[in-house]
């Protein structure tokens, strides 16, 4: 059994992600460096942990083997980790990289975990939606100028998450990042942005073709924000030659709002599961 800390971990996931690796690898790199992947195998089968301080990520499933295999391999990775200091390991990840965003709870990977013990993290549907949607009526949608970059990235953070501020970013250096404005929003908020609502694509995993995250701020729901902002950051992502992409990690509610304003092709169930090493 090898225990190392490795590097570039490009090798495995261009194995798994076969078809789309240079793209992959660009954004792997900007990711690597904060990963501690910690890797070792199990009947000759590699397993992938992602760890940061106490909790780890696996990355790379089990054995699609019998169930012994799967049980040995789980508990082999437990003790692994245990050793390392790591006490919650998580079925999907690690965050920001929702390539792997859990496990389809139906599977037979998903039971190996339930016969270990593990709890429900997160249950929620990675989307494929068409990119095929009408050019929005309203021109206000437009990407952030270079001016208002920093200051729209300081917004989302603020008012929905660092986490998500971060995709965002990302996106921004992919031409990925669209907001719509609400001049009699920003007065009443007393700023003078005026940004009531973004959408991002290409945030991560930017080959595959990936969207989100989206959001309308409170005070301007409900009036068709979400909707333009969706609309034309699917469109882009058609001009870009894809003609369906991933919405990851979408809970119900916000799937019953991608029903609404787009076509769902497919539902695909996840489920993150979480393990104590202990
Ligand atoms: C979900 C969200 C982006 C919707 O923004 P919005 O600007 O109010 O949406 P719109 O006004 O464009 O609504 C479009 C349609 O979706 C429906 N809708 C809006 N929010 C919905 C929700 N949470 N659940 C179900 N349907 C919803 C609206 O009723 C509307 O349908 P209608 O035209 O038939 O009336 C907003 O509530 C939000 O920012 N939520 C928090 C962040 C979030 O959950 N983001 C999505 C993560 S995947």
């Amino acid at each position: 059994m090898s225990r190392r800390r490795a590097h570039d971990p490009l090798a495995w996931i261009e194995t798994l992600c076969a078809g789309h690796p240079s793209e992959l690898a660009q954004e792997l790199r900007a990711l690597a460096p904060s990963w501690d992947v910690h890797q070792f195998s199990v009947q000759n089968h590699p397993v992938i942990a992602v760890c940061e301080g106490r909790t780890a990520w696996l990355f790379v499933g089990l054995p699609h083997d019998d169930d012994a295999t799967q049980d040995r391999c789980l508990s082999r990775m437990r003790t692994e980790l245990a050793d390392r200091g790591v006490t919650k390991l998580f079925s999907g990840g690690p965050p920001r990289w929702y390539l792997h965003s859990g496990l389809d709870p139906a599977g037979p990977q998903a039971r190996a975990w339930q016969r270990a013990g593990a709890v429900v993290a997160s249950a929620h549907a990675d989307l494929t939606v068409s990119t095929a949607v009408a050019a929005p009526e309203d021109l206000a949608v437009h990407r952030p100028t270079p001016d208002e970059a920093s200051a729209v990235i300081a917004w989302i953070s603020r008012e929905f998450s660092a986490a998500w501020a971060h995709e965002c970013a990302q996106a921004l250096t992919h031409q990925g990042l669209f907001v719509t404005r609400d001049g009699s929003l920003g007065q009443a908020l007393g700023e003078t942005l005026g940004v009531a609502a973004f959408a991002a694509h290409s945030g991560h995993a930017r080959a595959l073709g990936t969207f989100g995250p989206l959001g309308t701020h409170p005070a301007a729901r409900g009036r068709g924000h979400a909707t333009r902002v969706t609309h034309c950051a699917l469109r882009s992502l058609g001009l870009l030659g894809h003609a369906t992409c991933t919405v990851p990690w979408v809970n119900e509610e916000s799937q019953r709002f991608y029903r609404t304003i787009c076509d769902v092709n497919a539902v695909h169930n996840r489920t993150l599961y979480c393990l104590t090493t202990t």
